[in-house]
């Protein structure tokens, strides 16, 4: 029979093996905690220097906040949209009349404005804009079918621009309504670019005028050539749905 070591001997092993166990529990238990600082701290750096917090009391300024109020004017990066007249088409608070500075009025950006407003809003607002786009009327035939609106869904009629009241918005606001939407709305500042939206605008006074204008709007030496095409296509609302400015 092997003789045991003496109790001692046991014992002092024991205690050694159950000690040697605490570091790496220490080291694990260190990793597994999250800490901003080291968790031994043999050089301090700045760790420790004084400094007041964001949003914290600071009772040297006046109204108490440590956090200072950006200067008036301070421009944050990627800011570019401080000219409210290009940007959200008012002036001094009121809706704009006119496009923004560096777009000027002219034939080739009612083109464009029409070319891009045939694409984007026509779909709903047809290309005279009476309200009677291609999607306009598949939702409306959808919504009064025998078996009701399909999944439950709702349509709101696309207006007409030529309601009395949408043609008293001003230039800007009609741009304001490309870019943000209106109510039932959607807006299409992230589809359309910035100056054609203004373009589309543009394009939507023309149109409104388009529908509604009177013989004194027509300058005086063409009066007699408009006489002709007027008795040439009697028919009433003769071609508004194919829309255009020649
Ligand atoms: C998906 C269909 C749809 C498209 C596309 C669309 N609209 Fe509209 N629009 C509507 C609806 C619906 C309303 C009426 C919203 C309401 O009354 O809640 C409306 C209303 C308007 C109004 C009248 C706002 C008022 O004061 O009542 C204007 C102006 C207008 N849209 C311009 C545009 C322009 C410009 C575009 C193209 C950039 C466009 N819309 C594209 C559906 C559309």
């Amino acid at each position: 029979m092997i003789p045991l070591p003496p109790r001692w001997m046991i014992f002092t092993g024991a205690i050694a093996a159950l000690a040697l166990v605490i570091p790496p529990v220490v080291i694990a238990r260190v990793r597994a905690t999250p800490d901003q600082n080291r968790a031994v701290h043999i050089f301090f750096d700045m760790d420790f220097q004084p400094k007041f917090k964001s949003q914290s009391n600071n009772p040297l300024f006046a109204d108490g906040r440590a956090q200072r109020v950006a200067v008036a004017g301070t421009v944050a990066k990627g800011e570019t949209k401080l000219d409210t007249h290009r940007f959200e088409g008012v002036v001094d608070g009121k809706w704009a009349e006119t496009l923004p500075a560096g777009m000027s009025m002219s034939k080739e950006l009612l083109a464009r404005g029409q070319q891009r407003f045939n694409i984007y809003c026509s779909v709903c607002h047809g290309y005279a804009g009476y309200g009677d786009g291609t999607v306009n009327k598949r939702a409306m035939a959808l919504m009064s079918s025998s078996d009701g609106p399909a999944n439950g869904t709702s349509w709101v009629q696309a207006k007409s621009l030529h309601d009395p009241a949408v043609r008293e918005h001003p230039l800007g606001m009609l741009y304001n309504i490309a870019t943000n939407g209106i109510r039932n709305m959607a807006g299409y500042g992230t589809q359309i670019d910035n100056d054609d939206r203004w373009a589309i605008a543009a394009y939507v006074k023309t149109l409104q005028l388009s529908q509604n204008a009177s013989m004194q709007d027509v300058p005086p030496e063409i009066r007699g050539n408009l006489k002709k095409a007027e008795t040439a296509a009697a028919a009433p609302a003769a071609d508004a749905t194919k829309g255009g400015v020649k």
